[in-house]
């Protein structure tokens, strides 16, 4: 089964080091352009907690990750968030949100698990609900430690997810080198909402 990586405590504590000094700040900044204050967000794979500290000093969030590890390390930091063992594929959850918001998490998935993904974010998403969500930029796809890396381009995102959003932002950013990275922000079309 892929991504074992980030459930057992070994390979978890790599990846908080490899992490040290990264966040997606820029990627709220620009998220903030769409989504209104004190808006009700899921945050999918919220490892370490470092996006989930951001994006909560202006909005209400639910942090998330399938790896009991990760959540218990954010409990232990007596974060005030409410956290959910949530699969990003199955999102098997009553609650509904205005925005679904990932940081390098869904390139864990292969192309028919990101599809199953969109159609479920789809039914947990509120009228006018936003996704914000950003990859790993290219054509790679290998499995390395017993996790998925599956890049993108950005034709494949807009064949993803325009069926279902309205774009409101495809590009490239730079995370360690330039353009390695591509931000989708959209907004469901009226026409998908529950
Ligand atoms: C590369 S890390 C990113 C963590 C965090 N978003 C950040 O920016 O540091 C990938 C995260 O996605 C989580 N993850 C991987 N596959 C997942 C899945 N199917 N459902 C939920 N979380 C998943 C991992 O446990 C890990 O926390």
């Amino acid at each position: 089964m892929p991504n074992q990586y980030y459930l057992s405590k070994e390979t978890a504590e790599q990846y908080i080091k490899l992490a040290k000094g990264y966040d997606g700040k820029f990627l709220i900044d620009l998220l903030k352009n769409y989504l209104p204050l004190k808006s009700k967000v899921l945050e999918l794979g919220s490892g370490p907690g470092a996006d989930l500290e951001i994006l909560s000093q202006n909005y209400e969030v639910t942090g998330s990750d399938f790896s009991q590890y990760f959540l218990d390390i954010l409990k232990k930091k007596k974060i005030k968030n409410p956290l959910i063992l949530l699969d990003a594929i199955t999102l098997k959850t009553s609650k509904t949100f205005d925005c679904i918001y990932s940081n390098k998490v869904l390139q864990h998935l292969t192309d028919n698990q990101l599809e199953q993904s969109i159609q479920n974010q789809l039914a947990i998403l509120n009228k006018d609900g936003i996704i914000c969500h950003s990859f790993w930029a290219g054509n790679d796809c290998y499995e390395m430690k017993g996790a998925l890396h599956n890049y993108h381009t950005k034709d494949e995102l807009e064949n993803c997810l325009s069926p279902y959003f309205e774009t409101l932002v495809l590009d490239f950013y730079n995370e360690m080198e330039k353009d390695d990275s591509i931000l989708f922000i959209g907004k469901i079309h009226s026409t998908k909402c529950k």
